[in-house]
């Protein structure tokens, strides 16, 4: 037997409206009245359909026929329009099918390794930094982030100067894509294209062009490192060749624009998150502190961070994986019906918006014993994978291909980090996270980063 799903008793403009002006209330009310499912019906389209039920939400992530991903529109074209994160079916299952190499085995190894020497040249400068001077923490680790991403997955360090720009095109970008008031369904993504985000898309993707261009005459020449090479961009060039790809006009430029943004862009702010909660629970950043010590030394002699010390950083993991439950930087996953379809014991209509919260169901007391505070500990008898309302990563043929790099980098970042810096935040700097494709804060992240005594 088929229901129909659950309506909220207001409203629905209004509801629509709500979930527009302030989608992580509006989540979190829909989180705790409705067990599975609810539809904020929209005068004119489809319904807005929020799946409250965790086991209801894999469920649409392993069927992608049935529900499609949200493709690029409006100004998003811009950046790329049939990068992976975009595309579905044929395009998506060939493009996944030769990328997939470059997110394995040795790679990972590499992708770890890379991370420990840059989060050691970082501990360097900061160990640098006058007493009580400020940063922006975000911006801090952006430019982290993007350059190992940059350098495993294509081949290049794009270099501090190149990585800081790119932070001001996120933030662009960032105030590009923000939900509004008309905010409620797929095609939310506004139509109007503002002038400076016109120019930082341009940047994006001449920043990508320029990297394949450089790629392409390293392969042409005698370099044999760069044959041997397994990362992305080498694969995506090598696959030119194969009678069997077929590739849509631009495809490797907006592979490549893609990841120079999903290979960054949430593993620094997820970063951001963890740092900022270290800051403010001094017992979490003390058991980090003294687990780090005791792998990689202290100070100036501490041991330069690498894959194989991964596994001997569990309280920075744990941190880390608790960091992702309440500050998920994927908050929601969004889908579309692609026809009239069931989903459980529920009707769902064709063409709804299909919204997938991480936000607001990590966050449900059903799941997770005083949900809203900050305790790593519980994942000491938890392993994340058998939890079914904790999915940071997404799950099903889409779920992400770069968590495995997310995880051991972070863990690594942050434990070398922590050891040896005191990183403090203000107590009010997440106050005002905003809700652009990613959770975003609104500004600068400040941040005082003093040696440990
Ligand atoms: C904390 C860090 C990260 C989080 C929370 C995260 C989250 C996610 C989520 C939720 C999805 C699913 C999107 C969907 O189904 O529509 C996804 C997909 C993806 N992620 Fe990540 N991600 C992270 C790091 C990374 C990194 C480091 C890379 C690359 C090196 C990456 C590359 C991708 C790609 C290419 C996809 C699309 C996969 C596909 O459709 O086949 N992500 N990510």
């Amino acid at each position: 037997m088929q229901h129909r799903i659950p309506q909220p008793p207001e409203a629905g403009l209004l509801n629509a409206v709500r979930f527009g002006t302030d989608p992580f209330r509006f989540l979190e009310g829909v989180q705790a009245r409705f067990d599975s499912i609810v539809a904020v019906p929209i005068p004119g389209r489809a319904p807005l359909v929020v799946v409250t039920d965790p086991d209801l939400a894999h469920d649409v992530l392993a069927r992608p026929p049935a529900f499609r991903r949200v493709a690029a529109q409006g100004s998003a074209r811009l950046i790329a329009e049939n990068g992976i994160v975009q595309s579905d079916g044929d395009l998506w299952r060939q493009q996944r099918g030769i990328m997939r190499p470059a997110f394995t085995g040795a790679q990972i190894r590499e992708y770890a390794n890379t991370v420990g020497e840059r989060a050691a040249e970082l501990a360097a400068e900061w160990r640098a930094l006058d007493a009580g001077e400020e940063r922006n923490l975000h911006r801090e680790m952006t430019t982290l982030t993007i350059r190992v991403a940059s350098e495993i997955l294509l081949g290049e360090d794009i270099g501090r100067e190149r990585a800081a720009r790119f932070h001001e095109w996120m933030a662009i970008a960032g105030r590009e894509f923000e939900f509004s008031p008309t905010t409620v369904s797929p095609e939310w993504l506004p139509d109007r294209t503002d002038p400076e985000f016109r120019e930082a898309a341009e940047g994006i993707r001449g920043l990508a062009a320029e990297i394949i261009e450089r790629r392409r005459e390293e392969l042409a020449g005698s370099d044999a490192a760069a044959e041997d090479a397994r990362d992305m961009l080498t694969l995506l060039i090598g696959a030119e060749d194969d009678p069997d790809v077929e590739y849509e006009p631009n495809q490797i430029r907006d592979e490549v624009a893609t990841f120079l943004i999903a290979g960054h862009e949430t593993t620094a702010l997820s970063l951001t998150y963890t740092l900022s909660l270290l800051s403010w629970h001094s017992e979490t950043r003390e058991a980090v502190r003294e687990e780090a010590r005791d792998v990689f030394g202290t100070g100036e002699d501490a041991t330069t961070p690498g894959y194989e010390h991964v596994e001997e950083l569990s309280a920075a993991d744990r941190a880390y994986r608790e960091a992702l439950r309440l500050y998920p930087p994927a908050w929601a996953t969004f889908r579309q019906a692609t026809g009239e379809v069931r989903l459980g014991n529920y009707r769902v209509e064709a063409g709804s918006a299909i919204v997938l919260p991480q936000y607001s169901i990590q966050r449900d007391g059903r799941y997770f014993e005083n949900p809203r505070t900050f305790d790593p500990s519980r994942w000491e008898e938890l392993s994340p994978n058998s939890v079914p309302a904790y999915f940071p990563f997404a799950s099903g043929p889409h779920a992400c291909i770069g968590r495995n790099f997310a995880l051991s980098g972070a863990t690594l970042t942050l434990a070398r980090l922590t050891g040896e810096f005191d990183i403090d935040v203000p107590e009010d700097a997440l106050d005002d996270l905003r809700p652009t494709p990613t959770l975003r804060p609104a500004g600068e992240v400040p941040v005082t980063i003093d040696p440990t005594q």
